[in-house]
């Protein structure tokens, strides 16, 4: 029988099992999550499990990096399957804060990052980053972990998170974690529930219209045009619409010419009302 997972709520309770464990001379990972947690988060949590000897997993669906009109209401909820997930994974203690723990009244500060916030997702969602870094930068002065872990899937997220940990000089080491996908290529996304059947199967066109992208760069193709191409070829497979198909530095997501530097392809695409996104190294 799996015992049930340890979960606080609090700061102070959080910080209390921080200080035993580190007494204990024990290294801390962190595993920021908003739940409806799937296999891409659980390998965070069991990589992060390898690495450290205690590992938080943190629930906190944060409202701040949803604009009104999005889905922070519809946004899929369910701590108790959640929680045995956890369990399963190694997981050693969950943070499941309510809105007033994060955002007290007169909460009044914004962790803002400028250059590599700016494009992509920065222009298609303007309040996403600032949610982001806000939460993060909070999760972390919480729980002070040696090491949070990000998944890849939101890469831009991660470049954004970097940046901020490097300038604020917050003692910890941020690590990316591959993508984890379906057998048909889909990027796992606790949104992929929102999709019908019939959206599901156009979705896993994503992945391939953007491996076929970077085949076509490497063979030569203008990054311009085939970043045009790969929306077409979208718009033809299903999607409703196409906010961007981007080849970008890897690093601070600028634009390129060539692939002289590490170099990455991203895009965000709508299926009806659900929006998808994915990348990979070009
Ligand atoms: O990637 C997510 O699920 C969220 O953006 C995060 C990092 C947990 C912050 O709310």
């Amino acid at each position: 029988m799996t015992s049930s997972l340890p979960v606080v709520r609090d700061v102070p309770s959080l910080r209390r099992e921080v200080a035993a464990w580190r007494g204990s001379g024990r290294t801390i990972g962190l595993v920021p999550t908003m739940g409806a947690l799937h296999e891409g988060h659980l390998s965070l949590v069991r990589t992060a499990k390898e690495r450290c000897d205690r590992v938080i997993t943190t629930l906190f669906v944060n409202p701040r990096q949803f604009a009104p009109h999005e889905d922070f209401e519809r946004y899929p909820r369910d701590e108790a399957g959640d929680s045995a997930m956890l369990v399963a994974a190694g997981c050693d203690l969950l943070y499941a804060p309510e809105r007033a723990v994060m955002y007290p009244e007169g909460f009044a500060t914004n962790v803002i990052v400028s250059d590599v916030s700016t494009p992509l997702e920065g222009e298609f969602r303007p309040h996403f980053f600032g949610g982001v870094a806000t939460v993060v930068t909070k999760l972390m002065l919480q729980a002070l972990p040696d090491r949070t872990y990000f998944g890849e899937k939101d890469y831009q997220q991660l470049q954004v998170v970097r940046r901020m940990t490097r300038d604020l000089d917050i003692p910890v080491t941020i690590e990316g974690c591959p993508t984890v996908r379906e057998a048909d290529g889909l990027a796992m996304s606790s949104r992929n529930a929102y999709l019908s059947p019939d959206q599901r199967r156009v979705a896993a066109r994503l992945n391939h219209i953007i491996h076929d992208t970077i085949k076509a760069v490497h063979a030569g193709a203008p990054i311009e045009a085939a970043e045009q191409e790969a929306a077409q070829h979208l718009i033809a497979a299903g999607f409703t619409s196409v906010d961007y198909v981007a080849i970008r530095d890897a690093e601070t997501l600028a634009p390129v010419n060539d692939l002289a530097r590490p170099t990455r392809i991203l895009a965000a695409a709508w299926l009806g009302k659900t929006r998808l996104i994915d990348n990979m190294a070009v």
